[in-house]
């Protein structure tokens, strides 16, 4: 693989400054043994898999770093799963009910984190305590950080970042002591913002005083890569690209939607954990939108809501309702390949768009 390196390459100890988040062990441990830097995606895991799960990619990756993501948002109520639902809205119910009924969607038989898990301050204290009990380089803060957990993550070595959809968001990050910023934009997949990666990297370069920005979400080309480096981003980060790789080993009805989707196949809505999150659309992202909906309720609420459905869904491989996770970057997910394969056509296609560049002020 040709180098590509840049100053927190160099910081890190990686080859290549293409980050990765994935909810899988094989490609975060792939993604760091080709070279980058693999970030767990832990905010689905019950504490006490945190741990095991972050045990299982430091065996694969020996020495070699690699990083871990979870989410601290303010405001969630310490109310367990029975208790939540006791609240739900009946209108809302109702609607749900009626989605099961219009696509015979069965009650879920096994346990996921949408139907046995809740999102708390307690549950968060619990993920945050076995992370930092891990043997992990970077903790990274999905959404939300606080000044303490940032100062717990650096007495265990760990260096930490935050994804960031706001400029303003950048001194916040900085105030609290966060050292690498990742500054995601709208077209991300996942929980995202209204301010496009183009617009926001250069705005988050300017106020980062230094720190290094990685720049987030719509990316899938190396040509991508090439422009965020032009902006002052030291590194990328990519999340969706990974969906439709041979380690992740998403269910063949997701992988074929991936597969099949472009860039207006996307669309941001609360209907899934109830923050603005982008997806491929789908009869469920239609169906919480139709004139007859409720608007779908706030986190956590809409996760007690919906949760038995989103697991009966995938259990049951209800295609129309099957929906994932996606940036508009789901443009680039044209086939199954493994992911040292997409690092190095990655990493290809930005050394073209390099000499490109060069070439024209030689
Ligand atoms: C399936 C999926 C799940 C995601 N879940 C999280 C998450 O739990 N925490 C987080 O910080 N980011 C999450 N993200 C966002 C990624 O970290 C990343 O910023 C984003 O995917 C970048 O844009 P892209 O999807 O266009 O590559 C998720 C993204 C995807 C595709």
């Amino acid at each position: 693989m040709t180098s590509l390196k840049t100053p927190i390459c160099k910081r890190l100890g990686i080859e290549v400054p293409i980050f990765g988040f994935s909810h899988s062990v094989a490609v975060t441990a792939a993604l760091t043994n080709a070279g980058g830097f693999g970030v767990f995606g832990a905010a689905r895991e019950a504490p006490e898999e945190v741990a095991e799960s972050l045990a299982q990619v430091r065996e694969l990756v020996g020495d070699k770093p690699f990083g871990v993501d979870i989410m601290l948002p303010k405001g969630m109520p310490s109310k367990s799963l029975d208790e939540l639902q006791a609240d739900l809205p009946e209108d809302h119910v109702a609607f749900v009910d009626g989605l099961k009924r219009k696509y015979k969607v069965p009650p879920a038989e096994n346990q996921g984190f949408f139907n046995s898990q809740v999102r708390s301050p307690e549950f968060f204290q619990g993920q945050l305590d076995a992370v930092l009990e891990a043997d992990v380089n970077m903790l990274a803060f999905g959404v939300g950080f606080t000044a303490d957990a940032v100062k717990r993550a650096n007495a265990k070595n760990m260096i930490t970042a935050a994804l960031i959809g706001q400029p303003k968001h950048v001194q916040a990050a900085m105030d609290a002591g966060v050292e690498v910023i990742v500054a995601q934009g709208g077209e991300a997949g996942g929980h995202t913002g209204e301010i496009s990666t183009l617009t926001l990297v250069p705005q988050s370069v300017e106020m980062s005083g230094g720190r290094p920005v990685l720049a987030a979400g719509g990316i899938g080309h190396g040509s991508q890569i090439a422009a965020s480096l032009a902006m002052g981003a030291e590194g990328v980060w990519l999340g969706t690209k990974w969906l439709t790789t041979i380690e992740h080993q998403l269910e063949q009805g997701k992988i074929d939607k991936l597969l099949e989707s472009g860039s207006a196949d996307t669309v941001v809505t609360r209907a899934s954990s109830g923050k603005p999150q982008r997806q491929i659309k789908s009869h469920w992202s239609q169906e919480w939108s139709a004139p007859n909906a409720p608007a779908p309720l706030k986190m956590p609420y809409q996760h007690a809501l919906v949760g038995d459905l989103i697991i009966s869904v995938e259990e049951n491989d209800i295609t129309p309702l099957l929906t994932e996770p996606a940036g508009q970057s789901v443009a680039w997910c044209r086939e199954v390949s493994s992911v040292a394969d997409v690092v190095n056509e990655l990493v290809a296609e930005t050394q073209v768009a390099l000499k490109r560049l060069s070439d024209l002020t030689g």
